[in-house]
């Protein structure tokens, strides 16, 4: 690989301030300060002009943009763990090389789905927007009642390292019973149990949390049939992706009351929030908030950095995805 020696770095939106000052420090750095988001014009442009572009999972990177005509970047480097925002075919395809962000947003994402979890079976969104409303009389002994979640059954869907990191906070600090499927991963882990198939999961579980990548064979896969297999009781968790659940799929499931609720952070057509959704109480909707710390945004932007830098000096890229 050749090296570059001053590379055009075009970063796509506002990332946190010491890094980019970072970037701005090593490179010839186009940032984008007021936060606008790229539309494909623009894309198209830093396609042509830049050596990297450091794009994030809102970014759509089509297989038009990576093959912009008088393409001048080669290397793709993702703004976060998932990458499904990228055409990964057509990165090959062109020779881009595309690099992620994994393990430093880890911890950030499995307290979201804690975070979800305890929400969603506490009433904590309903309780807030009661006493936001007035709507408060006092303490009564039958006043919004939720369930626990201590003692109760856990089941993850994927077994990849935020649903571990999820199996400790949830078995070790709530006295969960974890289990999960992940066809990749035969055997128990940190106290959680496995099971052959997810339907089992999805049978057993008070609490199923979906923790697999978006690829063509998890699209929709807690669909119709998938959501009735859960426990009437049973609560969804989605911090993963949000067409990993089909969305008109889960709200007909709620409406029809085949399961109690949903904690979700991500949403098939992000931004865009099924209306039904936003009308139920019994549902927790966050705006895909899973590694926003500030600690965390720092280190996925470092770990961005890293893969630049390795890039630009000729190196194996650390985080390689395509
Ligand atoms: C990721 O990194 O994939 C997250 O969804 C963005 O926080």
């Amino acid at each position: 690989m050749t090296k570059i020696a001053r590379a055009v770095v075009v970063v796509t939106r506002k990332i946190p301030e010491a890094v980019e000052q970072e970037i701005a420090t090593e490179f010839d750095a186009r940032l984008n300060p007021n936060d606008t988001p790229m539309g494909a014009d623009a894309l198209q442009e830093a396609m042509r002009t830049a050596d990297v572009v450091l794009c994030c999972v809102a970014d759509k990177m089509t297989a038009d943009i990576i093959n912009t005509p008088g393409r001048k970047a080669k290397l793709l480097a993702n703004y976060g763990v998932g990458f499904n925002n990228i055409d990964i075919a057509a990165a090959k395809a062109a020779g881009v090389l595309v690099s992620n962000t994994p393990e430093v947003l880890t911890e950030a994402t499995a307290d979201l789905a804690m975070t979800l979890i305890l929400m969603t079976a506490r009433r904590a969104g309903e309780g807030e927007r009661h006493v936001r409303s007035g709507q408060w009389t006092g303490w009564r002994p039958t006043h919004m009642m939720g369930t626990m979640v201590s003692g109760k059954t856990l089941g993850l869907v994927g077994f990849g390292r935020i649903a571990r990191a999820v199996t400790k906070k949830a078995h070790d600090g709530f006295g969960m019973h974890v289990i999960f499927h992940d066809p990749l991963v035969p055997n128990g882990a940190l106290g959680a149990q496995p099971r052959a198939s997810l339907e089992d999961v999805l049978g057993e579980s008070d609490f199923v949390s979906l923790h697999c990548p978006a690829l063509p064979e998890t699209r929709h896969l807690m669909n119709a049939q998938r959501l009735g297999r859960m426990k009437k009781s049973g609560i969804l968790i989605n911090t993963a992706r949000g067409d990993v659940v089909d969305e008109a799929a889960l709200v007909a499931a709620l409406q029809n009351r085949q399961i109690a609720g949903a904690g979700l952070d991500v949403f098939e057509r992000e931004p865009k929030v099924a209306a039904e959704l936003v009308n139920m109480e019994n549902v927790v909707l966050l705006p895909h908030l899973g590694s926003a710390t500030l600690e965390t945004r720092e280190a996925m932007g470092r770990r961005a950095l890293e893969n630049i830098r390795l890039f630009v000096s000729g190196s194996s890229l650390r985080d390689r995805v395509a």
